[in-house]
């Protein structure tokens, strides 16, 4: 048995899965589901009709499973790998079909107190637990929810601020309760039940001059990501801590230059592979760029990004914006100087591909 497995008591299983306002959820997922008492509880509230969806890393765990519920869906993935695209193929299959994440995940992993995910694009430093939820993000439907037992340090400390303040951007964090320190049988952690909800998309006014940045996902392997950078209050920086700043202007050829300005910033990163197109200005196809590099980069304002798990996938957005030149050059609207956003340009990606 995996030495940080704790099972989630039914009493507070009960109280975390009553936080869900849907009354009939299609699929229900737990990403370190251990022996499935929280699913179980899930499953006595919505019934055997819903998909349940169990992953754990330790093998033994899944093996049982599979043996105790046939009818669910078990994997035995590392979830904290999930953004290298390592997973298995029943898990990955339901990324952005998750109606509801539950989740008591481990609160250290293997003794390590730091991992680095994959937020939307953005590269975060968090602890194994804030992980766990960064990661399940890519598996839930734009209206699902995230129900999760937390310590009560995911909430407060610097360890896990920046990842919490980057989701905090597109989804309402709420604390439901703080648990009593017995909650658990043989520990005593200090924990929280925390329920994490999309909010609700800004209405369809222009967004151009705004200074917010807005993300979407738009697919199980695409967030948009705008740029926020606003350029005339970047300063030319050379500190060590400051990554590549990519404007209109290092949108070449087809290449993103990566060798012309750095900035010191911790906002509106993102890494490969992306394809970046301008936000403002005639649509020129040589602008239409790729970005393979896993390095993180900062975007200014007046540029968008399509984040990619692969170059493969970031090749072929390429190539269908390219081959729907027309369509695509449509969504760039305005009185003044032309510009798309993320809700038009990821209803083109959606309609593209269809
Ligand atoms: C606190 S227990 C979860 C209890 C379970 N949800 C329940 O309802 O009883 C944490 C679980 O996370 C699993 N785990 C640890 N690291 C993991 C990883 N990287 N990926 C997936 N599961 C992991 C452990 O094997 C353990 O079963």
């Amino acid at each position: 048995m995996a030495s940080d497995y704790y099972a989630t008591p039914e009493s507070l299983s009960w109280k975390l899965i009553s936080a869900s306002v849907q009354s009939r959820p299609r699929v229900v997922a737990d990403f370190s589901a251990g022996e499935g008492h929280l699913l179980a509880v899930a499953e006595k509230k919505w019934g055997t009709r819903i998909k349940l969806i169990a992953n754990d890393i330790d093998y033994g765990f899944a093996t049982k499973l599979r043996r105790r519920k046939p009818h669910w869906i078990v994997s035995s993935t590392d979830f904290l790998a999930v953004h290298k695209g390592v997973c298995a193929r029943n898990l990955r299959e339901y990324q952005g079909l998750v109606d509801i994440v539950i989740l008591n995940p481990p609160f250290t992993y293997q003794g390590k107190h730091c991992c680095t995910t994959d937020l939307c694009g953005v590269e975060v430093t968090c602890s194994p637990a804030m992980a766990f939820v960064a990661n399940s993000i890519r598996y839930l439907r734009p209206k699902g929810e995230i129900l999760v037992v937390l310590p009560s340090g995911a909430l407060n400390s610097s360890r896990d601020q920046a990842c919490l303040n980057e989701i905090k951007r597109d989804f309402h964090v709420r604390v439901l309760a703080k648990n009593a320190r017995n909650s658990f049988p043989n520990c005593f952690p200090s924990t929280a039940l925390v329920k994490i909800v999309r909010k609700p998309k800004q209405g369809r006014k222009p967004v151009h001059a705004s200074t917010k940045s807005a993300s979407l996902r738009v697919g199980p392997n695409v967030f948009i990501r705008r740029g926020s950078i606003q350029m005339h209050n970047v300063p030319d920086d050379t500190a060590a801590n400051c990554v590549p700043l990519v404007h209109s202007t290092e949108l070449q050829d087809g290449d993103v230059r990566l060798d012309a300005r750095m900035v010191r910033s911790n906002r509106s990163l993102i890494s490969g592979p992306a394809v970046i197109i301008p936000r403002v200005g005639r649509p020129s196809r040589q602008k239409i760029c790729i970005m393979s590099t896993k390095q993180r980069v900062a975007l200014s304002d007046c540029v968008i990004a399509l984040k990619f798990q692969n170059i493969r996938q970031a090749k072929d957005a390429k190539s269908l914006l390219l081959d729907r030149w027309r369509k695509f050059s449509e969504c760039y609207t305005g009185t003044g100087a032309p510009y798309i956003t993320v809700d038009r340009l990821s209803e083109f990606v959606f309609s593209a591909k269809e």
